[in-house]
């Protein structure tokens, strides 16, 4: 039977609201909401994980940057304007891999830049406003992300999932999992796969608790099972969500996408991302230019709760890899299937409509 859990993050009240997210660190043990007040409140939520998914991270940011401008509005608007760069700033060192958060920021920018002569109180309404849309749009695209991708899964196959790239991280029901969702609610019979996502376990953690929630059949595995279930035979489509996709398609995902593409491709299954154009980043010729966030070393040596590694080990914990363009076999975004996944297929379907 289906729950209703919170919202994964909204804004509450006015102006002078706050932001309340659940504390995905949490889960599944505890579905905990927390509200967030201050911009390092918010940019602690994101550096630890507590909001976390590329899209999610992008629309806190945004109403980080309310948040952090709430207490400037009695001044002119050079200080208002001067406390908005160093919110962004601030903001846009929580985390370096997703470009949502980079994306939401500049939104919040440009949206300051264009009316330079409105006052902060104002100015800050409007402020909200976008931060707002920037939640909207999200959500519509999530659907959007659902309608189009559903027709690569077919009843009865199994579907691979890594990480988690659902409605607790983004605004909506998610990208990967939005497809999956949407497959199911078409009447196909679909058996999940998803990779536990080690270190820090959300797949086994936020993966499998939403699949439940939603009665999707779910089977934990973990990471290093993934090429034997496809041996198998129990997986017909591999499907994951994006932190950043170059303009060549070239696609950054939770550390491990990488090897469960190269897995999919040796046993000729094909390789899908779920993606909002939020997540393009064009400046980028390709993969080799996407910053990989590096985390601490205890997510390693004692990410299960207890030490599992020796004292004074060497580690090595890069959140994130880039799967190849040519590993991709299509790219689901809010507009459409990138099929195949190049240069010019990406430009043709970003290009401004
Ligand atoms: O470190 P995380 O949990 O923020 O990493 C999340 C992922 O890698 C997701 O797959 C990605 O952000 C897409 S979410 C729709």
């Amino acid at each position: 039977m289906r729950k209703n859990p919170p919202k994964t993050l909204e804004w509450i009240g006015g102006v002078d609201g706050s932001l309340r997210l659940i504390d995905q660190t949490l889960l599944p043990l505890e579905c905990r909401l927390i509200d967030c007040r201050s911009v390092e409140d918010v940019f602690e939520a994101i550096r630890a994980l507590r909001v976390r998914g590329a899209p999610a991270i992008g629309v806190a940011a945004a109403y980080g940057v309310v948040i952090g401008l709430q207490s400037e509005t009695s001044s002119g608007r050079g200080a208002f304007d001067r406390r908005l760069d160093a919110v962004c700033e601030r903001l846009a060192a929580s985390r370096p891999t997703a470009v949502n958060l980079f994306g939401a920021l500049e939104r919040m920018r440009r949206t300051a830049a264009a009316e330079p002569s409105l006052p902060p109180r104002e100015m800050l309404a409007r402020l909200l406003t976008e931060a707002l849309a920037i939640e909207r749009e999200d959500r519509e695209m999530c659907a959007a992300i659902g309608r189009h991708g559903a027709e690569l899964l077919k009843d009865g196959q199994g579907v691979l999932t890594h990480c988690n790239a659902g409605g607790l991280a983004t605004a909506g029901d998610g990208t990967a999992l939005s497809v999956i969702f949407a497959a199911a609610a078409q009447g196909k019979r679909l058996q999940v796969y998803a990779d536990e996502t080690r270190p820090l376990l959300q797949g086994a953690r936020l993966t499998t608790w939403e699949l439940i929630q939603r009665d999707v059949p779910v089977t934990l595995i973990c990471d290093s099972m993934a090429g034997w279930v496809m041996k198998e035979g129990r997986v017909q489509s591999v499907i994951t969500g994006a932190d950043r996709i170059a303009a060549n398609g070239d696609t950054a995902n939770k550390i491990g996408t990488y090897s469960v593409s190269l897995l999919a491709r040796a046993h000729r299954i094909p390789f899908y991302v779920a993606a909002p154009s939020s997540t393009f980043d064009l400046s980028l010729a390709d993969g080799s230019g996407i910053p990989i966030e590096q985390r601490s070393p205890e997510e390693i040596t004692r990410g299960l709760g207890r030490q599992t590694a020796p004292d004074r080990v060497e580690t090595y914990n890069p959140a994130f890899d880039v799967t190849p363009a040519a590993l991709i076999d299509a790219i689901v975004t809010e507009r459409g299937l990138i099929q195949p996944v190049n240069s010019e297929t990406v430009r043709a379907m970003l290009q401004p409509s």
